[in-house]
């Protein structure tokens, strides 16, 4: 099938984006409503809100920058570190709160001067010596040591500091990186990362970015430092201690592949592996130039998570993936890790669009068409998903469900009825545009669903948005 008008000229992207922007702004800035009872009117509050996830990420700051310099041992699994997070209050503040579940705080300065500092669940409050003010930037240091904990999500699935046979494993879809560092975890602030481990002789640390150096230290042990330019959602954080195998290469581009493999995945990960250029390429001629500035991938053994997941530049696989989930991490790269949710509602823009690529790309491959495929999920889906109507895509019935199917496939189905309203053209500029307006930003489902009446002012979306994203129960079959 051909898709000619992948493309998109900068003048009508521009356009795009600026007419997003006007429409996009509502939710950013710190809400009030969100304060908890018993906190002055200049304290952060706790959590921002999140319809699935309250607790996650605190008001009153937004962070630019965060530093890690972290020293882990498996034996006795203790991490040592120091986090340097670099922010900008939104707000007057006395107090506000980092995310931390478990480990020990030693120490917290504010502008290097010492800050009182005190602890409830995931809460950390900072009280810095003076009252921060709306718009000034500040650095906060905190030191913590001890054994990371595994964070067991309301799905019953397993994230956070994960153990390895030979090392550790950190994942953060939706709220395990606060095992592992202080910050807001909440994927509405993103930033800029630079990580430094050091790891015993004979271990390699893995995580987001460009390997920057590595070198050995006095006592033998070996620093890894990881550099992460491009906005990233602290969930799509990964650090991966163990007996790696870690290989750079660039693709055509020249853009660095970083493969880091546990020496029992090689041989069943070569052939797939040797795909992911062209998996790459293959995503950038549907989605639009690759936001980030290296690629790759961690393999690691099949019992060290139980699924694989969209860590920045490189995903992660519990042993050696097929292609197509490949390419579905790959797609994630655009959709989630550059363009990410502004809360675990919209989970499905992530998951939605993941899973179209899969069918994309069978379709390409010269397997079932993506119309093939909606239709056999709409006459015979319940057969493999018995969930697949159980809730719309845009409201996951409680945050044990956002991994769901109807998140997943119905998402998907979402798509393709879009694509089956606008025409194969005008889909891919959609689609294009999309990735392009919120690169390395933000996006809600308002958003996606006003740019695409905006990209195709002609037809007409009602009944996708009534009866596919947003309601409940099998959509009727189109006339
Ligand atoms: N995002 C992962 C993927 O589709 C799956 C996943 C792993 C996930 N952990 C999760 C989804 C936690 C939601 C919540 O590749
Ligand atoms: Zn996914």
């Amino acid at each position: 099938m051909p898709r000619s008008a992948r493309l998109v000229p900068p003048a009508v992207l521009l356009a795009l984006a600026l007419t997003l922007t006007a429409c996009d702004g509502s939710q950013e800035g710190s809400q009030d409503g969100g304060r908890h009872g018993g906190r002055d009117g200049s304290e952060g509050a706790p959590g921002l809100g999140d319809p699935y996830f309250p607790k996650a990420g605190n008001g009153g700051y937004d962070v630019s920058h965060y530093g890690l310099t972290l020293a882990y041992t498996p034996d006795g699994d203790r991490l040592t570190g120091t986090a340097v997070i670099t922010a900008r209050a939104t707000e007057d503040l006395s107090a506000f709160d980092l995310d931390l579940a478990g480990m020990e705080v030693e120490k917290v300065t504010v502008g290097g001067r010492a800050a009182e500092y005190d602890r409830d669940g995931q809460e950390l409050t900072v009280r810095p010596p003076d009252t921060l003010t709306e718009g000034e930037a500040f650095e906060t240091e905190v030191r913590y040591s001890g054994s990371p904990r595994a964070i067991t999500d309301p799905d019953g699935s397993k994230e956070g500091w994960l153990r390895t046979a030979d090392g550790a494993l950190a994942l953060g879809e939706p709220t395990g990186s606060m095992a592992w560092f202080p910050g807001n975890h909440h994927p509405s602030d993103k930033a800029s990362y630079d990580v430094e481990v050091t790891v015993p002789k004979g271990l390699t640390a893995v995580s987001n970015g460009e390997l920057k150096s590595e070198r050995t230290t006095a006592d033998g042990r070996r620093t890894f430092t990881w550099h992460t330019a491009e906005p990233m959602a602290s969930y799509a954080a990964t650090l991966a201690i163990g007996r790696y195998t870690l290989t750079r290469t660039s693709t055509k581009d020249g853009l660095p592949v970083y493969v880091a493999v546990d020496p029992t995945q090689t041989a069943a990960s070569r052939k797939v592996l040797a795909r992911l250029p062209e998996a790459m390429e293959w995503a950038e001629y549907n989605f639009g130039p690759y936001p980030f500035s290296s690629t790759g991938a961690i393999v690691d053994r099949p019992g060290d998570a139980g699924y694989a997941l969209e860590t920045q530049n490189r995903p992660f696989y519990p042993g050696a993936p097929d292609l197509v989930t490949l390419v579905h991490e790959t797609a994630h790269q655009w959709f989630g890790d550059s363009v990410t949710p502004k809360s675990w509602q919209d989970m499905w823009l992530n998951e939605g669009f993941a899973t179209y690529a899969e069918w994309l790309w069978t379709e390409d491959e010269g397997g079932a068409t993506a119309e093939q495929t909606f239709t056999t999920l709409y006459d015979h889906g319940e057969d493999e998903y018995k969930d697949l109507w159980s809730f719309p895509p845009a409201k996951p019935a409680t945050a044990a469900h956002i991994s769901d199917t109807p998140v997943y496939q119905r998402g998907a189905m979402v798509i393709h009825r879009i694509r089956q309203t606008v025409g194969d053209d005008t889909f891919y500029d959609l689609v294009q545009g999309w990735a392009a307006a919120h690169r390395h930003a933000n996006a809600d489902t308002a958003a996606f669903t006003a740019y695409v009446e905006k990209a195709a002012p002609d037809a007409d979306f009602d009944e996708i948005w009534s009866d596919w994203l947003y309601g409940e129960g099998k959509p009727p079959r189109r006339p």
